[in-house]
């Protein structure tokens, strides 16, 4: 049973509701427990094969019902599924589970699971200010986004429909009315709005949990609308967070429409919601499915997320996930499944600079985005008072200690940080110095406390701590300067939270694929909450900045609406190939106002040394170069068919997974035609190993012909490629190659990384068709 309890969401907060202490753990620890109650109910997704109703029963919904009656007590349905898997939910006894379960036609029953979730400046930092010159007015206009998130506050200024062409002709969505949310409430930007509570209702039993929210697509939370803002949101000038990150806010594909499925609450989404979204998203017409959440890292079968996933694939929509906040930890990463383009964390250039000023002279920096310049707190010196080392919710202080005072607080993992500072500001603080430990050593992360704060990284944290302790009478001066961009500092970094590969699901597929923007950005807030998510924060801001892998996922998913908006017939393998081998694997720096890519690699914050796909898959993305990649790896669905069938899945395994009974073709070991290769030293062994690959042309002009260049990986392997050189004729021809990979010398050691790439150089072209190599022993 332990299995069917670690999916979880990822919604990786740096904020923290006010009412969960733990927002990013995913699972009900008691639900095992409560499974041997045989009064108890739980919830349960059942997946049937609709070929199997009995002929008796007319329609399915007449089959389900059976299932449900002709157990003892009267359950009712939760969701009917009927368009990318067939099924039902219900909360049921362990005694009807067991029934179900049993029943003919029934595939497989899952227990109900709860998820928990996981910017003026990164447009232009990503180059897309220069895109838009030259894709002028509509692009994006034709493509719908739907977000599974806590909803939207639709009459933000990021979500008006100025300008805007009709609502595309394929849209079939709606806008559901609710709790202070009507059809009124969209527009030809925020084009739908649904929003499902039945399973998140029948999992805690009772209504509570949406008393304190709103029932209906409105946003309570916040996040759902930062997000939905960051892919599509419309240009809003002179925005900023309290004066920080001033300017023009807008989305990365302005014109793209959003529709919006609210799946979740105060306390989690639940995935019996999340798959009746996904079936109304795919029945409306979306594009790209966003969702800034995770799912687990159990097999494909046992894992309904990678199962809707990829029905929705099957059906041409892009889906695009967060990789998860649990880095650097190695193997950490989670939404493992190919078909999903899974984006890790990396830093912008912009930077929030603060002083702290020791009694002693020392002059330490640290980031602020709530301390102003006018601030009085700056005018003087206050006593600065240690507050130690705190991992979890419970913390208290003393007011005669802490009053009047700035308070040093070093933190462990992800713990409730907004309730930390409320707590403190409630006592009397003045301000709040704090070291978020391992998940951010150098101090880079920024956030909207609702008392002053600097962020300080553990080498810093240190010296004042020092100070503190020897000191008789510690004081400090704090002061801010600001926002600094451009070249404020070297970027992309990877986050140190950016969850890690390699991937325990399938080693065999580079993950994460790609890393975006996803530190310190700024988004669309909603009105019913302060910043800070914390009861006691009266303040209300049109935006937020906040960090996480959530916010690199909508980074990607506005770069897909671009990418599809311009190649309309392309599909998400297509598109995710373009993300991944047009991505980069170095820093930024800026010449003569032009943002150049330099020779050096993109750093890792957790060590401050290079960074490896492991860390940012094939690279930080770059969407400019990813609308012409000039060759594309292709996959369709009988590929993956095949890669399920070769990782050893059971006809019935995949016939749980695709929905069908599949035939098997054997492609052997690592050939899906992913755009990255990743393999274990030892199966290199003394023979080698060969990986067959195939291009798509995807470019109407130019040379077309290209010739390939392996780098890196030197001393003890070498790899060989043929042919050697690509000659394609006519656009969607398709040519296959071998790269064989052969151990030069020696004895790899264990824990050891190669890293290299195969790169394809258009001759006398622009184009460069990057596929990273990886071939790790061990830990790495
Ligand atoms: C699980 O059960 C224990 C005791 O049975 C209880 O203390 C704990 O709060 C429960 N946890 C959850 C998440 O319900
Ligand atoms: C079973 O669940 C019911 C309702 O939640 C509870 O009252 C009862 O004490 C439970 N029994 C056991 C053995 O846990
Ligand atoms: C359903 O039955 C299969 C075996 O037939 C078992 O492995 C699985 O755990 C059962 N599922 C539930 C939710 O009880
Ligand atoms: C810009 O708009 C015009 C007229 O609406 C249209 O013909 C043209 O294709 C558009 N350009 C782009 C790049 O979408
Ligand atoms: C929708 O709500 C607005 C207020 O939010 C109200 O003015 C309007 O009349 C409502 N429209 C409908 C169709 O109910
Ligand atoms: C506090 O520090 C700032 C700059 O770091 C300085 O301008 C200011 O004068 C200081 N205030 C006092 C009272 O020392
Ligand atoms: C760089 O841009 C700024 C403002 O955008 C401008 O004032 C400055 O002259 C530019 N510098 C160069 C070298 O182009
Ligand atoms: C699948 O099974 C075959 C035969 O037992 C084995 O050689 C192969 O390593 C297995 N593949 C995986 C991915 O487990
Ligand atoms: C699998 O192969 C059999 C026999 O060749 C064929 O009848 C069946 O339609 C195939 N199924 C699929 C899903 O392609």
């Amino acid at each position: 049973m332990r299995t069917l309890l670690s999916v979880f969401l990822f919604l990786f907060y740096f904020t923290y509701p006010s009412s969960q202490t733990s927002r990013e753990l995913i699972f009900n620890t008691n639900s095992t427990k409560t499974s041997s109650n045989s009064t108890r109910f739980m919830t349960f997704i059942a997946l049937v094969d609709p070929l199997c109703k009995p002929s008796p029963f007319f329609s399915h919904h007449h089959w389900y019902s059976s299932l449900l009656t002709s157990s003892s007590s009267t359950t009712s349905f939760i969701h009917i599924y009927n368009t990318l898997i067939h099924g039902f939910s219900a909360s049921l006894t362990p005694y009807q589970a067991i029934h179900i379960n049993s029943s003919h036609g029934v595939l497989s029953l899952f227990p109900d699971s709860i998820f928990h979730l996981h910017t003026t400046r990164s447009p232009s930092f990503l180059g897309l200010n220069n895109l838009k010159l030259k894709l002028q007015n509509s692009s994006g206009s034709n493509v719908i986004i739907g977000f599974m998130d806590t909803g939207i506050w639709p009459e933000h200024p990021s979500f008006a429909d100025d300008g805007l062409e009709p609502i595309p002709a394929h849209w079939r969505g709606k806008c559901e009315t609710g709790y202070g949310f009507n059809q009124s409430n969209c527009n030809k930007k925020l084009i739908g709005a649904r929003f499902f509570s039945g399973g998140y209702t029948a999992f805690f039993g009772h209504l509570d949990h949406l008393a304190s929210e709103f029932r209906s697509p409105r946003d309570h939370d916040g996040h759902g609308t930062h997000v939905s803002s960051i892919a599509a949101g419309a240009p809003v000038t002179g925005s900023s967070f309290y004066g920080f990150a001033g300017g023009l806010a807008e989305g990365m594909a302005p014109n793209a429409r959003i529709a919006v499925y609210k799946v979740c609450w105060v306390s989690g989404c639940l995935l019996s919601d999340i798959c009746a979204a996904f079936e109304k998203a795919i029945l409306d017409g979306v594009n790209i499915i966003s969702i800034s959440l995770g799912s687990s890292r159990l097999p494909f079968h046992l894992d309904l997320l990678s199962i809707v996933s990829l029905r929705a694939f099957s059906g041409g929509v892009f889906v695009s996930s967060s990789a998860g906040n649990e880095g650097p930890s190695w193997a950490s990463i989670t939404n493992a499944p190919p078909w999903i383009t899974t984006v890790g964390a990396g830093t912008i250039d912009r930077d929030f600079p603060a002083k702290l000023l020791l009694g002693n002279g020392i002059s330490i920096t640290g980031i602020s985005i709530t301390l102003t310049r006018e601030s009085k707190l700056t005018r003087g010196f206050h006593r600065l008072y240690f507050g130690g080392e705190i991992s979890s919710s419970k913390f208290s202080f003393s007011r005669q200690l802490v009053k009047g005072n700035i308070v040093l607080c070093l933190t462990t993992g992800h713990m409730p940080r907004m309730l930390l500072g409320a707590s403190l500001l409630s006592l009397g603080a003045v301000a709040m110095v704090i070291c978020h430990g391992s998940i951010d050593p150098k101090g880079i992360i920024s956030e909207p406390h609702v008392i002053p704060t600097i962020t300080v990284g553990i080498l810093e944290a240190k010296l004042i701590e020092d100070y503190i302790l020897s000191s008789y009478s510690p004081v400090a001066n704090i002061s801010s300067q600001g926002t600094v961009e451009k070249h404020a500092k070297p970027a992309p970094v990877v986050a140190s939270f950016s969850s890690r590969g390699p991937n325990s699901a399938v080693p065999g597929i580079l993950k994460p694929d790609v890393i975006a923007p996803s530190v310190n950005i700024l988004g669309a807030w909603t009105d019913a909450i302060g910043p800070s998510s914390v009861a006691l924060d009266n303040r209300r801001s049109q935006f937020n900045i906040m960090s996480g892998t959530s916010m690199a996922c909508p980074h990607v998913s506005g770069v897909a609406a671009i990418i599809k908006s311009v190649h309309p017939d392309w599909g998400p393998s297509e598109i995710k190939s373009a993300l991944m081998t047009t991505s980069i694997t170095h820093k930024l720096y800026y010449y003569r106002n032009v943002s150049l890519w330099s020779s050096s690699l993109i750093l890792d914050e957790s060590t401050g040394k290079a960074a490896n796909p492991f860390d940012f898959g094939a690279g930080h993305i770059h969407p400019e170069r990813a609308l012409d990649p000039g060759l594309v790896f292709d996959l369709g669905y009988q590929d993956y068919i095949d890669f399920l069938c070769q990782l050893n899945y059971t006809k019935n395994e995949i016939h749980i997974i695709s929905g069908k009974h599949a035939n098997c073709s054997n492609i052997g070991e690592g050939q899906l035609n992913y755009p990255a290769i990743v393999v274990a030293a030892e199966k290199v062994g003394r023979k080698g190993v060969n990986f067959y690959r195939r291009l798509k042309n995807v470019n109407e002009v130019g040379s077309r012909k290209y010739k390939a260049k392996v780098v890196g990986l030197t001393g003890f392997y070498k790899i060989g490629v043929i042919p050697k050189k690509l000659k394609f004729s006519k656009i969607d021809e398709k040519l296959s190659f071998k790269i064989a990979i052969r151990k030069e010398k020696g004895v790899p050691k264990r824990n050891s990384l190669w890293v290299g790439a195969l790169i394809w150089h258009e001759i006398g072209g622009k184009h460069r068709v990057r596929c990273p190599i990886v071939i790790f022993s061990g830990q790495g």
